[in-house]
């Protein structure tokens, strides 16, 4: 008996896409519009109901497309504003949805407000950025005017040498960040960034950097974690900042409230779940739901991202348990997703891209996915079980700016230190942004069927192509692909456990297996992983209750053995 209210954007699974890497139709090395257009019944046939398209704008792709220079116009390799409409057009037709990137804490520098912004201090659009004076130390040397440190290295200021003043970027050189706290600035970005995009019928946005708007406006210095060094991690000052709130509410009166849309904003350094609520909670109209970060962050080096440091079973349980149980008793809504466009891939981190275990690992990550409560995020290649890039690519052919800058920051400060850089380099295998951003496997012609261009993508593409591929998963009734189909089908079926149940925590497994349950009324699950390459005893949290097997990732199972085989995921329904 159903009895929770269907609502498409909770009941709905996303499917995240790259452009760069989908699909290319035109034989240039790169992905585009056309290519996703003709992938679309691909995605609908897996069981998706919304597609996340990533950054399609024009840009000079510094950040892949994350520099927006016009938010009005598509990147000329990927197509034309037609091309959108078409896209749309098409989603709607079999019933899907499509939401965008919306990125507004920063655009490129080549964005015309940028360019006049930065003419002359007296420009109308001076105030739309964040510019600041310089400091000066005793001995004269000039300073920035704090000692932020941005996300891709070195300082968050950038010189202009036109009007002697910084500028502030978050991000890269090339990424100014806007001023929010100029109301003519939030609306030129409501009219362009938005409402030209859902008056030609998209449904909503996936919030880039949700919590950076508000910075307040002291921009006070960020306490010193590194003393080697004058910049500093500084989340804790500009991350949920005074007025975020108040501009997330003002951005849903003034667009969103005026169509039907879903919002997802990417909120990270926010551990306190009742902190989330206030930005998803639905008596305050501000996000539908946010992507914590915790899940993707376990083993990320606390003072260098890249200084991999590992994680334990029991901190990702603990994770999964705090963000799928924060909205029990409110009004709130979460997501589930362990995969996105800035993350190694899930099985290479949180399971076993090991030739032998890698199928079933990824089947049982599948398992794990589906059954957790939240709208369902998953990303592209994640349902073919896509690996991370083989340990012997070297830096070369890594393009992610944030890695690259990374890695040059190391080389630099060690003197090409080799022992520094194969550091690095293991940080990287594990999590690089572009082990998300590889050519998409389609089959296992030339290139994996992303291109025909002769010499191949712009990035390399996965030397295990013919073992991976969507062409011979969608012929295996055992593949991974295939796997997938079922759980969000079973899902969907089970929508009151799965998709809106209550999470139960079970204190048993230890480092080695994983067990919990969902609860919906009456009805129940338990689900139990193994998340080990040995088998491990299964430890039934309510050894008196009655229980079927549901479905499993290994054949042959009946439900009765007591052992879980190694990454065995099986889900029970109690009757
Ligand atoms: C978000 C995006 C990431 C991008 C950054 C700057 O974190 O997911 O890819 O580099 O914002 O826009
Ligand atoms: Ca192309």
């Amino acid at each position: 008996m159903t009895v929770t209210q269907l609502t498409w954007w909770k009941d709905g699974t996303v499917y995240q896409i790259y452009p760069a890497s989908f699909k290319d139709s035109n034989n240039d090395g790169l992905g585009d519009i056309p290519g996703i257009i003709s992938k679309i019944d691909y995605i609908k046939d897996l069981g998706i109901d919304i597609i996340w398209v990533s950054p399609m704008y024009d840009s000079p792709q510094h950040d892949m497309g994350y520099d927006i220079s016009n938010y009005e116009a598509v990147y000329p390799p990927y197509g034309t504003v037609e091309d959108m409409e078409r896209l749309v057009e098409d989603c709607h037709a079999r019933g899907m949805r499509l939401i965008l990137d919306l990125v507004v804490n920063h655009t490129s520098d080549e964005h015309e407000w940028f360019k006049e912004s930065r003419i002359s201090k007296d420009n109308p659009k001076r105030d739309w950025y964040i510019w600041m004076p310089a400091r000066y130390a005793e001995d004269g040397t000039r300073m920035p005017p704090n000692n932020w440190r941005s996300f891709f290295g070195g300082s968050a200021w950038q010189w202009d040498d036109q009007t002697q003043e910084y500028y502030l970027h978050l991000f890269a050189i090339q990424q100014p960040d806007l001023n929010w706290e100029n109301p003519v600035a939030r609306r030129a970005i409501y009219d362009s960034a938005m409402e030209f995009w859902l008056k030609r019928g998209v449904d909503g946005f996936r919030v880039d950097t949700v919590n950076m708007y508000s910075k307040g406006t002291e921009l006070q210095d960020a306490p010193i974690i590194d003393q080697s060094v004058f910049e500093q991690p500084a989340h804790s000052r500009f991350c949920n900042g005074p007025r975020m709130h108040e501009f997330l509410r003002e951005m849903n009166t003034e667009v969103l409230s005026k169509y039907d849309t879903m919002t997802v904003g990417e909120l990270p350094y926010t551990p306190d779940p009742a902190h989330v609520l206030r930005y998803v909670g639905s008596g305050d109209k501000q996000l539908d739901m946010v992507f914590q970060f915790d899940i993707v962050d376990l083993g990320v080096g606390q003072t260098y991202k890249y200084e991999y440091e590992g994680y334990k079973l029991s901190q990702m349980k603990e994770v999964i348990q705090k963000w799928q149980q924060f909205i029990a008793d409110s009004d709130g809504w979460t997501t589930a997703f362990c995969e996105n466009h800035d993350q190694g891939r899930s099985v290479s981190r949180f399971a076993s891209d090991s030739p032998i275990w890698r199928e079933r690992s990824a089947k049982m990550l599948a398992l794990m996915m589906c059954s957790l409560t939240g709208t369902l995020f998953v990303y592209q290649g994640q349902e073919i079980g896509m690996i991370n890039a083989p340990k012997y690519w070297s830096i070369e052919d890594y393009k992610d700016i944030e890695s690259i800058n990374y890695h040059n920051s190391v080389a630099r400060r060690s003197d090409n230190d080799p022992k520094e850089l194969a550091r690095v380099m293991r940080g990287l295998q594990i999590l690089g942004r572009d082990h998300a951003r590889l050519p998409m496997q389609w089959d296992s012609s030339p290139y994996a069927g992303f291109t025909g261009k002769k010499d191949g993508a712009w990035m390399r593409t996965h030397d295990l192509y013919k073992e991976i591929n969507a062409a011979s998963q969608l012929q295996d009734p055992k593949s991974v692909l295939n796997f997938w189909k079922k759980m969000l089908q079973i899902r969907k079926q089970n929508r009151d456990i799965f998709i809106h149940g209550e999470y139960e925590e079970y204190q048993m497994g230890g480092e080695k297996t994983f067990v919990f349950g969902k609860r919906h009324g009456s009805e129940r699950a338990i689900i139990a992983l193994n998340f080990t390459d040995q088998e491990q005893v299964f430890q039934r949290p309510d050894p008196g209750v009655k229980m079927e097997l549901l479905v499993g990732n290994v054949e042959g199972v009946d439900g009765t053995e007591e052992m879980l085989q190694p990454y065995e995921g099986r889900v029970y329904l109690v009757l």
